[in-house]
């Protein structure tokens, strides 16, 4: 796998990591959402330059010119519910690609700090052959990229998949690097260090599903 973590140049998208992480700037839900989106533009259109691209020829009111343009052969898949932002933020660059929804969530069998991850729901077109964009917003453990990766083995073989993510930590990277094919590429913008014991990112930002959307029941 390929990472790509943007915290390691400087960019716009460390301010907009500085406000998601800051616990006065959270408590503004649409600031919140609006930032992944923004992170997710800009990753998109980063991600953009090692696409495939096919040559088109388009008529202008005065000539014809031909233009490099991707190829469209893309699914962009999010994982519910933080998701949402961060594909709303890929869509709005790529906005002609299929579009599939997976939900995953953190099931505590026993009540205490261990964790299984259980998918719920998936609605997919097929991916054989297609270049698969993946946004998953908060890369930790990384279970959760393991269960959409076994989930999808019915839905075909991708040629190529790119990871989006706004944040992650060391412990998910590596299990995602383990587990994704090599051609696999990561757009990260920040990686930190450590995960607490219930598997949250420290320092992180805290529960990213709940700062778009608020808080639920367990
Ligand atoms: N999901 C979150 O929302 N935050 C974390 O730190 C880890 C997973």
């Amino acid at each position: 796998m390929t990472i790509h973590d943007f915290s390691k140049e400087n960019s716009l998208i460390n301010k907009y990591i500085l406000e998601v992480r800051d616990v006065s700037i959270q408590k503004d839900r649409m600031r919140f959402r609006r930032n992944i989106e923004r992170i997710g533009e800009i990753l998109s259109y980063e991600m953009s330059k090692t696409l495939e691209y096919s040559s088109k020829t388009v008529q202008t009111p005065l000539g014809e010119k031909t233009v490099n343009v991707p190829n469209s052969d893309i699914v962009l898949c999010s994982i519910l519910r933080a998701g949402i932002p961060l594909h709303q933020g890929i869509l709005n660059y790529f906005d002609g690609v299929e579009n599939a929804f997976i939900s995953a969530y953190r099931y505590h069998p026993d009540g205490g700090d261990e964790f299984e991850v259980h998918i719920k729901y998936l609605a997919s077109p097929s991916l054989e052959g297609k270049t698969l964009i993946l946004a998953d917003p908060m890369l930790a453990t990384g279970k959760t990229l393991e269960n959409v990766l076994k989930a999808f083995e019915s839905h075909g073989t991708p040629k190529q998949i790119h990871i989006i993510s706004i944040l992650g930590a060391k412990p998910g990277i590596d299990l995602a690097d383990i587990i994704y094919p090599k051609n696999t590429h990561l757009w990260i913008a920040a990686v930190d260090d450590a995960l607490n014991e219930r598997g949250y990112i420290v320092p992180g930002l805290g529960d990213a599903g709940d700062l778009c959307y608020g808080p639920r029941l367990d």
